[in-house]
């Protein structure tokens, strides 16, 4: 069909008195006695366009003055009535689809709980246009940001035989019924598809450190999968994931990245979704513009783990997990050191080596590793980052450590064989970052689909 785009004829890209056809769902209605007024929307911008309908002139079908309805318009783009916009003046109001009273997008009823039952169709709703709008730009910034640095992009595997994590969180991928036979799971998975054990990737590190020791500079940025149990605002079990990889960079240039990276898509948003991030700022969390503008204006904050305990167990508050030196540092303590002590995004480095991961370089200290999450107010962690291990020895006795199937991690233990480098990668979140930037607090809320323990709708 031959239409304009709503967004092209309220940013001036139609000019006054030039006739458009316009297509898209009633939002709201009005009318009195010789004169209709339907907003419509058709989701490529935030604000709707009026259409203002002479009765007397123009025959109007009921079923056009349904919320819900789609409809196509005819008119001629005139000065608004009120305000600085523009309006259509219709000439043709055409129905392409009723939609019933029972339409479960009604005005009064719009808490994101109860939309999050109706996720085909909260799509529709202010809300979730402006969060998706984000989300789409935010990608586009990421994918942009590293085009420019000269970044390859790579798209490791999703089916993989190796948990990167090792943290045994990863879905099973097999086509075998059970058997309950099978002496031994190696047994039971050499008749399955692949011959041995596979699952859903939770994390393509493994395979972009392969392509970051060709080309210097890669990311990835794609779907990574995790079983774990947590039913919490912030997991998801199907999540998207950002993860560069760079040769020749120590813990300290891939911070500077992470930064970098940061406050370029902040910008980004900030600069293409003006309509989107003030009603955020009104709607979703007050002074969210200000917040971010702080966020690319300031340096982030960096401490070291050990000190981070510290401050956790000087801090006076109840905290549910106590904290010592070698815990993990739980979402309530990582929201103390962001909300209260820092009030910004803070790098906390050199964990213990036993809560973080095999593959992380060992600090000369021999309790640490070079790692750092990044935490931001409101969320906690939304980056996991590390220098990798480049010593073959130390990375297998740190395998050995944790009782992993070294047979599994051939041509990952390869790479420390043949020219092994220095190297850092990290992986953003996507999900919670775009609860960052938008100040949405549930993480189902910025996903379409999103899936979690005994949740797939
Ligand atoms: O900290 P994680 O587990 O680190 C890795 O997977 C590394 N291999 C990344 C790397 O160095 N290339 O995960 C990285 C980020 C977390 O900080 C978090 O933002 C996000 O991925 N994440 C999740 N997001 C939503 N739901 C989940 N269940 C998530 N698990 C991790
Ligand atoms: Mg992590």
């Amino acid at each position: 069909m031959k239409h304009t785009d709503i967004y092209d004829i309220l940013n001036g890209k139609v000019g006054l008195g030039q006739t458009v056809t316009v297509c898209g769902w009633v939002r709201t209605f009005r009318d009195s006695a010789t004169v209709a007024f339907l907003e419509v929307a058709d989701g490529t911008s935030f604000s709707r366009l009026q259409a203002v309908v002479d009765k007397n002139a123009v025959a109007l079908d009921s079923e056009c003055a349904k919320n819900g309805a789609s409809v196509c318009i005819k008119g001629e783009i005139v000065k608004a009535y009120k305000g600085n916009g523009v309006e259509l003046n219709a000439r043709e109001v055409t129905l392409l689809g009723k939609c019933p009273p029972e339409y479960p997008i009604q005005k009064k009823r719009t808490t994101l709980e109860y939309l999050r039952g109706i996720p085909h169709l909260r799509l529709r709703t202010n809300t979730f246009t402006a969060v998706f709008r984000v989300r789409s730009v935010a990608a586009q910034a990421i994918h942009r940001y590293f085009h420019e640095n000269r970044y390859y992009y790579m798209n490791t595997p999703i089916i993989t035989a190796s948990d990167c994590e090792g943290a045994g969180e990863m879905f099973r991928v097999t086509t075998q019924p059970y058997d309950a036979k099978a002496g031994s799971e190696e047994e039971y998975y050499k008749n399955d598809f692949f011959g041995r054990k596979a699952g859903l990737s939770v994390s393509g590190q493994l395979e972009g450190e392969v392509a970051a020791t060709a080309f210097s500079k890669i990311y990835t940025f794609g779907p990574s999968f995790r079983a774990e149990n947590s039913n919490t605002t912030r997991h998801l079990s199907e999540f998207w994931h950002i993860e560069p990889e760079v040769a020749f960079a120590e813990l300290p240039d891939i911070m500077e990245i992470a930064e970098d990276m940061i406050k370029y898509v902040i910008r980004a948003v900030l600069e293409e979704c003006p309509e989107e991030m003030n009603f955020f700022d009104s709607f979703m969390e007050k002074g969210l513009k200000e917040k971010l503008l702080n966020v690319v204006n300031s340096k982030f904050g960096v401490i070291d783990y050990t000190e981070a305990v510290e401050i956790l167990k000087k801090a006076d508050v109840k905290f549910q997990y106590r904290v010592e030196w070698g815990s993990d540092i739980q979402t309530e303590h990582e929201k103390y050191l962001t909300d209260v002590v820092f009030k910004r995004p803070v790098f906390v480095i050199n964990y213990p080596k036993e809560i973080k991961s095999f593959y992380m370089k060992q600090n000369p200290d021999g309790k640490t590793v070079a790692a750092t999450d990044l935490l931001v107010p409101g969320i906690g962690e939304i980056i996991g980052c590390s220098e990798r291990e480049a010593d073959l020895d130390k990375l297998l006795a740190a395998m050995r450590a944790r009782k992993m199937d070294e047979s599994a991690y051939k041509q990952y233990l390869d790479l420390r064989v043949f020219g092994s480098v220095p190297h850092s990668g990290f992986g953003l979140g996507f999900e919670r970052f775009v609860m960052y930037v938008t100040g949405m607090e549930n993480i189902r809320d910025v996903t379409l689909f999103p899936r979690s323990v005994n949740n797939i709708m």
